[in-house]
């Protein structure tokens, strides 16, 4: 029979050591056992950008990047797309189950009972510069709500911990809203108890001088689709960060303000609005052959395009694709849909993308929905970390409540100098040491 272990022999000193395999996977802490004196270190695992470091156990979400598969706590994301509401996926992601009847609508009630900001923080949004960009501002009025509730400390506190997670998914449509307003210099406007989370967003965004605001029911179930696909996407960079800012037992909030920062860079992200950029740059679809030229030539990359996971169609991509179909029945076409369509039918034939494994992401067509649904491009990863922060609140209770769980703290490889003295000049070779 065969034994859950693996065998590694040292060629250093010809001994052999037998590591336990769980789930499969080796403990790499086990390899600190390797060494070849006493008081040597022992062997690490080295993994920048932890290409094949699985840094928890996690029953959240399940991505089978070869497959082009996607499930939350099991739920395939075509059919929570398809029958549920964001409200409603949010409450699975957080308590692993969907919601009864009778939870669904007291859950919703909750959510709808916290969008008001404290007036407080509506002021310190009102001091940014009128061209700061929206996420800037949500991340760092997401980091100044831990100055109002500082209850939020007590994150081992089961109650506690609920409602500020409850605060936070209330109040974040209402943030990136207020920052939208900002920049445009339109007044703030207040949240609408009568209105789901997506036509209350809508009406916080766009409501002028009428009383009551009305939205559209095909743009309003499209962002609540796009909200869901967003939701939850195991450990991607900005989740990696907010696992790893709450291990220090920090509020959740400043969690929240780091992995809204890690998610808006242009890698993460920050990709939608690039895309909609290079949609721009190349302009009509006849140019499409020379930007592909571009990019295989290293120039740039092809935004929104790509994946560490997926080495499949991102499942999220087609759902997207069907989405702009509808939206588009509403809002006309966007222009930059046929310069799109021509980037990914070329890049799907083109050696340089397949062999790379390269397809369309989440990214790729979510800004072209967005612009015809009337935002800017500097709002589309707002909308992005609207609903990722319940996969966050998920992953950030996971982590919480998971005995194994100790504070973040990787290994490096020094390479710098050894000791030297600063009186002299000379300078000795670097040597790598281990830390
Ligand atoms: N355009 C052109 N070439 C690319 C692209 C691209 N978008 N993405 C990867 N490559 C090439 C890359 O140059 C490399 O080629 P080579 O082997 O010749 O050096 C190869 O493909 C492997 O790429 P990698 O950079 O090692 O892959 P990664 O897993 O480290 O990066 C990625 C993944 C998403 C950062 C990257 O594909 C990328 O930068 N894509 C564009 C930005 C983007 O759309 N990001 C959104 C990701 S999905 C949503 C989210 O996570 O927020």
């Amino acid at each position: 029979m065969s034994k859950e272990t693996l065998t590694i022999i040292d060629n250093r000193t010809g001994r052999e050591y037998e590591f336990p395999l769980i789930d499969g996977n080796l403990r790499t802490a086990d390899l600190r056992q390797i060494k070849i004196a006493p008081d040597d270190f022992g062997v690490m695992g080295y993994d920048p950008a932890f290409m094949n470091t699985a840094s928890c156990r996690s029953q959240i979400t399940l991505i089978d990047g070869d497959r082009g598969i996607l499930r939350y706590r099991g739920y395939p994301i075509e059919e929570l797309a398809e029958k549920c509401s964001f409200l409603e996926v949010a409450w699975l992601l957080l308590n692993g189950e969907l919601p009864s009847d009778t939870q669904l609508s007291e859950w919703v009630d909750e959510i709808t009972h916290h969008t008001m900001l404290h007036e407080t923080t509506r002021k310190f949004l009102e001091g940014f510069r009128y061209d700061a960009h929206p996420m800037s501002m949500l991340m760092s009025t997401v980091a100044a709500l831990s100055t109002v509730y500082k209850d939020a400390r007590n994150i081992f506190d089961p109650q506690g911990r609920h409602r500020n997670i409850v605060r936070l998914i209330a109040k974040m449509p209402t943030m990136a809203a207020y920052a939208y307003r900002h920049s445009r210099g339109f007044p703030y406007v207040y949240p609408d108890n009568d209105l789901t989370y997506a036509e209350n967003f809508m009406n916080m965004l766009w409501r002028m001088v009428e009383p009551k605001y009305v939205a559209n029911p095909t743009l309003a179930r499209a962002i609540d689709v796009l909200f869901i696909l967003h939701a939850d996407h195991e450990q991607n960079c900005s989740t990696n960060v907010m696992r790893s800012v709450g291990s220090s037992h920090a509020d959740p909030f400043a969690a929240v303000a780091g992995a809204i920062g890690a998610l808006s860079g242009p890698l993460h992200g920050g990709a939608n609005e690039q895309v909609l950029k290079m949609l721009d740059e190349i302009g009509p679809k006849a140019n499409v052959p020379a930007y592909i030229r571009k990019v295989k030539n290293g120039e740039c990359k092809l935004m929104g395009f790509g994946h560490r996971v997926y080495k499949n169609y991102d499942p999220r991509a087609r759902i997207i694709k069907q989405t702009a179909d509808e939206v588009f029945e509403v809002t006309g076409r966007n222009p930059k849909l046929e310069t799109a369509l021509e980037l990914e039918r070329i890049a799907l034939e083109d050696d340089y993308f397949v062999t790379r494994k390269l397809y369309p992401n989440v990214d790729f067509y979510s800004g072209l929905i967005y612009q015809a649904v009337g935002f800017q491009p500097e709002m589309f990863t707002v909308l992005f970390a609207i609903p990722r922060t319940v996969g966050w609140l998920a992953q950030w209770q996971e982590m919480l409540l998971d005995p194994e769980t100790k504070i973040a703290r990787p290994r490096q490889v020094y390479t710098g100098y050894p000791l030297r003295d600063v009186g002299s000049m000379e300078e000795p070779e670097a040597e790598t040491v281990m830390a």
